[in-house]
């Protein structure tokens, strides 16, 4: 790999495009140049990096001569059309949509979890599900310990998640409900402002959404462990930025609170923020634009054998999306 990698941001004007660029330049990221795509309608718009404006310029076909390691997240679609082209073109693509997580030749990567798994890549990396990647932060590190056996959490993510058109539309309602004016809905089936939906992605004929099943597969895929069993209901909340996650997980060995929070305070990229007397947990208020996830609320789970309750809370722009990809990137790089 280059030393000062030509780098491309596929979806730049977007909510993780936008958190791409930032965590280029924060973390120092040798780029040797930058170019932003995107689609036609963003093209002559400038986005900044390190000081400088960059021009916005259309995703085609001929966008990745020359270019050594694009972040895609510009959806699914885009990706399945484009990223094959990209990485026939010689650049390492790191990838935020679902496209090719379970496909078995493309790796899906956390750094803190499965580094070793980016050296078998054929020039697509995939980056996991923003609530399953914020999960296994504290799940990994309690499985390596214990010997996970199953989950059952809710999730409670933030409209960010959805993408930019979203944040606007919790603006826009909040807005139009204290101004006591009609509430006009374009991005969610439902109002969003005020409320919370129990509908994130897509329906499967069990019941449970696409988003739900992401964490059971991509987790059994990310820890090495094909028996890993989730059940989870993913809720979509009215908070802009940071999901959180209330996990119930039964393991194969005893834990208590103490051994848990001495395998959590060791975990890379975790804080652990846990003094429920002084009223301090994780909150997505708090841990948005923060790098490492936040686990607290720890408790033996009352209804499970060998089970702990904890709640975990991560910037999802950040670690769900461009923080990840942007480490997978320096991994590139080692
Ligand atoms: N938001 C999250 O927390 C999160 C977390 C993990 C993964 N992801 C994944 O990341 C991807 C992007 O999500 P987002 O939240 O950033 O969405 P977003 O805010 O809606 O941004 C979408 C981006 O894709 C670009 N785009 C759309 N159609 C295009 C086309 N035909 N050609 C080229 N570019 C096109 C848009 O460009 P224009 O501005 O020109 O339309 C924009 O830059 C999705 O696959 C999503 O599932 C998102």
């Amino acid at each position: 790999m280059n030393r000062n990698p030509h780098v491309a941001v596929v979806g730049a004007t977007g909510a993780v495009g936008i958190e791409m660029i930032k965590t280029l330049e924060k973390r120092k990221f040798p780029v040797g140049k930058l170019t932003l795509l995107a689609s036609a309608r963003s093209v002559g718009k400038t986005l900044n990096f390190r000081g400088q404006a960059i021009i916005v310029q259309e995703l085609t076909k001929n966008s990745f001569s020359g270019i050594d390691i694009a972040l895609f997240s510009a959806g699914g679609g885009i990706s399945k059309e484009f990223a094959p082209l990209a990485a026939k073109a010689g650049c390492v693509v790191v990838d935020n949509s679902s496209a090719f997580r379970m496909d078995d030749s493309v790796p899906l990567v956390i750094p803190e979890i499965n580094a070793g798994d980016i050296k078998n890549h054929h020039g697509i990396i995939a980056n996991p599900n923003c609530t399953t990647a914020i999960t296994l932060m504290a799940l990994y590190p309690l499985h390596q310990a214990f010997n996970a056996k199953r989950i059952f959490a809710s999730s409670y993510q933030a409209v960010s998640g959805t993408g930019a058109k979203a944040i606007d539309e919790l603006q826009r309602q909040v807005n139009q409900v204290v101004m006591g004016k009609p509430v006009t809905k374009e991005v969610y089936p439902h109002q969003i402002a005020f409320n919370v939906l129990p509908h994130v992605d897509s329906f499967l004929p069990s019941g449970y959404t696409k988003e739900e099943m992401k964490m059971e597969n991509e987790g059994r895929k990310i820890m090495h462990h094909p028996t890993f069993r989730a059940s989870v209901t993913c809720v979509r909340v009215p908070v802009y930025r940071a999901h959180s996650v209330a996990v119930s997980a039964e393991f194969e060995k005893p834990v208590t609170v103490e051994s848990a929070r001495a395998v959590l305070l060791k975990a890379p990229g975790l804080d652990v923020v846990d003094n429920p007397e002084k009223k301090e947990y994780p909150l997505p208020l708090y841990v948005a634009e923060h790098y490492n996830c936040q686990v607290g609320r720890l408790r033996q789970d009352c209804a499970l054998d060998n089970g702990l309750c904890f709640w975990v809370a991560g910037d999802q722009l950040l670690k769900g999306a461009a923080l990840n990809a942007v480490q997978i990137a320096e991994e590139l790089m080692k």
